[in-house]
């Protein structure tokens, strides 16, 4: 969460600044900030809400400063208002910070002791006043942040401007990505290549530990241990170019209808088309025979993305898998066996339990692959093997195109797994790539059933809870429509395996519960339609999503049914997300509520 930028420019950089944070507004934007040197002094400039704010408030009250650092802000202490938004300051120094200081507190109380005034809730403050103590005291700004530094609990990176020093920028990184950008005579910090995407290519990533002090000039890193360290600079590869909404109203909508042709791409690089078999980009550096079992791990849709997967790979492969959310995979203790495979799945590849999960298995001695979107992170850095998802960028904060790449590379490493491990003959193995080769196609036809969807919305709309039910991979599916519904329209939703239903869920059946019935017609159709039976006795509507076949023998009058395409059984989870997208997007757009940066939300976790 949040978003840091740091400028030594050699003309204004406010304007800059903002145009680097517009880039890393997924990752926070209830408040934003920056701070310049303007001469002798320090001036901030932050406003509440979004950036367009801090926008017209630099029009009214421009900067001039040569040097600059900025924020956009996902709250995490204090509430999102203008004196908890960043940068935090105090007459020697400004600082942002992404990232959360564990013992703020204890911090806090030793510098108030010692005299410094607060000014605001956050945990970040103490970090300004800390290395303000220092400075006070005649330390240098290199040596107040280095005496500064090992007293931080917790996840941070930051980025420092000081007083009376123009060609000084530092900045550190502990547990939260940090990036050096390398221009000509100027030098940048951005939380990652995206952001620093619109002044230079050539960058470098901090490693956990590190800090730098950059002149316009030089780069000096240091590791944790103080010992002057040079990390490799590579070319980014990030579109300098800002995503827009082509015709769309919202990014959401555009990523929706982008599927078809990411999930292609994605497929592309996965299977060899004409001979229909699997085709990993990159040599396993493990064989599937060896593997006693898969663990999956990841967040939010990534991780119902994984629970999907989980359905495949014991099916076609035949190997056990366990699936976790990563909080609480950190913290179990789980049992790892050396040398099995663990498998990360992350949109952005920052997401700090994931993160923490992937290097809790990598001290295990785990084989551990990431599947991800952005190919520069942290997640994907540190992986011992990446399986990109071609889904390019995802701007809207509720994950649709991520999602269905990611079920269509773990679908391809499913498919070779059962290869690897002698359970799909070569015939099963084309049966199923013929399967995934149809899929974007199939997608395309699902979303013609929008004008459908977008009439169901209206009565949606109007509802305070609904429940999404399935069976099998269609029971992820259920849990990832309720996430979505929940995450932008604010309306509760609950999904249920549908054979789970009678044993609790049942009791909030009535007239005014929508239930969103998700039943390809497959081999545990009949037990959803029974499932059905027992929502329709109780006289709840039921929406129900199926194909040509399932609507033929569904026996239930159902409120809605919604038909998608016939297809092979084992890929339909990446059709019906279409209709479960645009379910919940439509219904956020009749509530009218923020569809691309839904309250509360931001589009990666970077704390825990
Ligand atoms: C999805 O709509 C969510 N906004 C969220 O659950 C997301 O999938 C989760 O935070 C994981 O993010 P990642 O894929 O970037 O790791």
């Amino acid at each position: 969460m949040c978003g840091i930028v740091g400028i030594l420019g050699n003309g204004p950089v406010a304007d800059q600044l903002v145009d680097s944070l517009k880039r890393l507004e997924y990752r926070g934007y209830d408040s934003a900030g920056v701070a310049t040197l303007e001469g002798t002094h320090l001036a901030r400039r932050r406003a509440e809400g979004k950036l367009r704010n801090l926008e017209k408030l630099l029009k009214t009250s421009p900067l001039q400063g040569h040097i600059g650092i900025g924020h956009t802000r996902w709250a995490t202490h204090g509430k999102p208002t203008e004196s908890n938004a960043h940068p935090h300051a105090t007459a020697r120094v400004a600082v942002v910070h992404n990232g959360i200081i564990e013992n703020f507190r204890e911090l806090r109380q030793q510098l108030e002791k010692q005299g410094a005034v607060f000014s605001s809730e956050t945990d970040t403050e103490v970090v300004a006043h800390l290395v303000d103590s220092y400075l006070a005291i005649g330390a240098s700004p290199e040596d107040a942040v280095r005496q500064a530094l090992p007293q931080l609990r917790g996840a941070f990176a930051l980025a420092f401007i000081f007083t009376g020093h123009d060609d000084l920028l530092i900045g550190a990184r502990k547990g939260s990505p940090l990036a050096i950008g390398y221009g000509d005579g100027e030098m940048y910090l951005g939380s990652d290549a995206i952001a620093l995407a619109p002044f230079t290519d050539t960058i470098s990533y901090l490693e956990d530990g590190d800090w730098v002090v950059l002149t316009r000039n030089s780069a000096v890193v240091r590791d944790e241990l103080g010992v002057v360290t040079v990390r490799d600079t590579l070319k980014s590869g990030a579109s300098s170019l800002v995503v827009d909404k082509a015709n769309y109203r919202h990014f959401m909508a555009k990523e929706i209808h982008e599927q078809p042709e990411v999930v292609g791409h994605t497929l592309a690089r996965y299977v060899d088309m004409a001979t229909e078999q699997v085709a990993m980009p990159v040599t396993l550096p493990f064989d599937f025979k060896d593997i006693q079992r898969v663990s999956i791990t990841a967040c939010g849709t990534a991780s119902y993305a994984g629970f999907i997967a989980k359905y495949w790979f014991e099916r076609f492969a035949r190997v056990p898998v366990e699936v976790d959310v990563a909080s609480e995979f950190r913290y179990r203790e789980a049992p790892l066996r050396k040398g099995d495979l663990a498998i990360f799945i992350s949109q952005s590849g920052e997401t700090a339990d994931t993160l923490a999960a992937l290097r809790y298995a990598k001290s295990q001695g785990l084989h551990t692959l990431s599947v991800v979107n952005v190919p520069t992170s942290t997640i994907a850095r540190e992986s011992e093997v990446v399986l990109p998802t071609l889904a390019g960028p995802e701007i809207g904060v509720a994950s649709t195109k991520a999602f269905t790449c990611q079920l269509m590379v773990l679908a391809a490493l499913a498919v070779a797994a059962g290869k690897a491990r002698g359970e799909l003959s070569a015939e099963d193995e084309g049966r199923l790539v013929h399967g995934l080769v149809e899929v974007p196609r199939l997608m395309a036809a699902a979303l013609g059933t929008e004008p459908q969807i977008e009439k169901l919305a209206r009565d949606i709309a109007k509802r305070q809870d609904v429940l999404y039910l399935g069976r099998g991979t269609s029971y992820p599916l259920a849990l990832e429509g309720a996430l979505k519904l929940k995450e932008i329209s604010y309306i509760h939703a609950e999904g249920y395996a549908a054979g789970e239903l009678k044993h609790g869920p049942i009791a909030l059946i009535d007239e005014n519960m929508p239930v969103v019935v998700i039943a390809p017609f497959d081999r545990v159709f009949e037990k959803t339609v029974s499932n059905m039976q027992e929502v329709a006795a109780r006289g709840g509507n039921i929406i129900l999503m199926t194909d040509a076949k399932g609507a033929a023998e569904a026996t239930i009058e159902s409120t809605v049914t919604i038909i998608l395409p016939d297809m092979a059984a084992a890929f339909t989870p990446m059709i019906y997300a279409i209709p479960v997208q645009l379910l919940a997007y439509h219904t956020a757009v009749v509530m009218g509520t923020d569809v691309d940066q839904p309250r509360n939300l931001a589009k990666s976790v970077t704390v825990e």
